[in-house]
């Protein structure tokens, strides 16, 4: 309750360095306590056999699974992946008995309202609410509307672990009613103030979630005894989500890996379509391909970049590590490091498999007809901008024109300047939304420099094809953008409508300053129109539009 957000922030942030610090702990143990006998296979068939039986009434049994598949790729650096050594698919196909824990709360008999308050007091004391009785009141509306008002009495199931990310927390559930679908809900909470813990928001149905748990947004934090159980409720709620997609959702990113893995490896078996080279602006600094019926890319890091750029790949390295550790404020896309992936050499497109061997040929080698990948991203597959312009209605391409600048608005609040703001380097989501996936040339805001242009003092000046005044490295020149953008008319107005001040220095400047005097921003993960409550002082919004 202590409303410490810099805290909050450093504590998720050492979270995501913890598995790789145990990790790091561990290997060196065993390399004390084995010595030599390390690389002895037999050690490891041995000890895998044992651990299974460790962790076989654990209700976080799947996650250990994965933990110990991250100590032998460590300790054996494995290419492709060794069944004997690693828990390559599941020993178990059932949770253990003792999983079958309660992990949601029913609430019954009583009328809505109180059923969300007894809920929400039950997450926090009582004590601790500001206006409780109104907000759950005007929660319930909204749910009423969704549901269509009905004589039947309602329950309430509400999910005991409560959901924290930013400056948020939410309780997720659902509402029944007999005779229609279970409305899927989050009670979004806020702590702003001395007044207490406010409901600030109620969002339902299935695309307000998705959006909660985007890919595009940072892990929550959530105290759970059994994810497994955790990811199949929420799959219920968001039946097109993946399970990688949930895992990671909830912060465990290193299972979502291998449910990744499992379910590629599965889907190459079932398909016959072939890798190719994915469609858009090739890149200069990444070969991308995909595989048609799968919806995620690869990215390779190509081994030399096309001019202008000048960067190295440790340095294209450190820009994604960046994002993974930043805030993504639902506008950056989710990249996966691998490492040593085998895809048979039949499933790529000739040229595709030429053009990687000549690009990236440090990190792709062929083996035993396969291909083997020594290190690469794999992303969520989008719409790239630049093609969804051209594939789309006017009204589409002028929502996507403001979105846009949106984007750029919430990564600017985020403390991020994507750089590269062209086309080619964002995509749509399947909800409309435009996210970046460009990161070679990202950087913080606040390492920008944002400068006007300076006035022509002469003709000569004016006409000038290179600039006549001094420019340096971090220099940016918002009046240029619209330049380069190309936006298609419709897009260009929408942008123009709704977000003219990014084309202005002091509109950056503006956030450089809310940044620099420590202000955490937050871009709310929904809808202004889901919001019960009109307090201001809550909303840190400097790019309103
Ligand atoms: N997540 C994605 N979904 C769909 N297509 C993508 C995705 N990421 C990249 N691409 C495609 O691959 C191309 C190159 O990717 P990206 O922009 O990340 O590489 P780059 O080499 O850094 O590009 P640039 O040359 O602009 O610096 C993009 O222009 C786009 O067409
Ligand atoms: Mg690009």
């Amino acid at each position: 309750m202590a409303r410490d957000w810099a805290g909050s922030f450093d504590d998720a942030a050492e979270r995501l360095h913890f598995y790789n610090d145990v990790l790091e702990g561990l290997t060196s143990r065993i390399h004390e306590l084995i010595g030599a006998r390390l690389p002895e296979h037999s050690i490891w068939t041995g000890t895998k056999a044992v651990y299974s039986s460790l962790i076989a009434r654990s209700p976080g049994w799947e996650i250990a699974e994965t933990f110990f598949n991250s100590l032998t790729r460590r300790v054996f650096a494995t290419a492709g992946v060794d069944q004997a050594i690693e828990f390559v698919d599941t020993d178990f196909d059932a949770p253990p008995a003792n999983a079958i824990i309660s992990i949601t709360k029913t609430y019954r008999g009583r009328s809505l309202p109180k059923l969300l308050c007894s809920a929400l007091t039950d997450a926090f004391d009582e004590i601790c609410w500001d206006d409780l009785q109104r907000t759950a009141e005007l929660a319930t509306a909204r749910i009423e509307a969704a549901l269509a008002a009905q004589n039947s009495e309602p329950e309430l199931e509400i999910l005991s672990s409560v959901f924290y990310r930013g400056r948020g927390a939410y309780l997720v559930g659902r509402v029944l009613r007999e005779g229609k679908l279970p409305l899927p809900i989050a009670l979004c909470l806020r702590h702003e103030n001395e007044r207490g813990i406010i409901l600030d928001a109620l969002l339902h149905g299935e695309v307000d979630l998705a959006l909660l748990f985007s890919f595009t947004r940072s892990y929550f934090r959530v105290a759970v005894e059994c994810p497994y159980r955790l990811v199949r409720y929420l799959q219920q709620l968001m039946p097109r989500k993946r399970l990688i997609d949930l895992y990671n959702a909830i912060g465990f990113h290193r299972h979502g890996k291998t449910e990744f893995y499992r379910d590629f490896i599965a889907h190459l078996r079932k398909s016959t379509d072939r890798f190719v080279v994915a469609e858009g602006a090739r890149g200069m600094v990444m070969s991308v391909f995909t595989l048609p019926s799968y919806d995620v890319v690869f990215k390779l890091i190509k081994d030399q970049f096309d001019l202008p750029k000048d960067s190295t790949r440790e340095d294209v390295r450190r820009r994604y590590r960046l994002v993974f550790e930043h805030d993504r404020a639902g506008r950056l896309v989710e990249a996966h490091e691998f490492e040593h992936l085998r895809i048979p050499g039949d499933r790529f497109d000739p040229r595709l498999l030429a053009e990687l061997l000549r690009d990236a040929a440090s990190i792709v080698k062929m083996e035993d007809g396969d291909v083997i990948i020594a290190h690469a991203y794999v992303e969520r597959r989008l719409r790239p901008l630049n093609l969804f312009f051209r594939e789309n209605e006017p009204d589409a391409i002028a929502a996507a024109g403001r979105d846009y600048g949106q984007s750029v608005k919430d990564l600017a609040a985020s403390n991020i300047f994507p750089g590269d703001l062209l086309t080619k380097n964002f995509g749509v989501t399947r909800h409309g939304r435009v996210v970046f996936y460009d990161y070679d040339e990202l950087c913080f805001l606040t390492d920008c420099h944002f400068r006007k242009l300076p006035e022509a003092r002469t003709p000569e000046e004016e006409i000038a094809a290179e600039p006549w005044f001094s420019v340096r490295e971090n220099d940016i020149f918002p009046e240029e953008f619209l330049q380069f953008l190309s936006f298609p008319e419709p897009a260009l107005a929408a942008l123009l409508q709704h977000h003219r001040e990014i084309f202005r220095a002091d509109f950056w400047r503006a956030i450089q300053r809310q940044i620099g005097a420590g202000e955490i921003p937050e871009v709310f993960p929904y809808r202004e129109e889901r919001r019960l409550t009109s307090d201001q002082a809550l909303s840190f919004r400097p790019a309103k539009g």
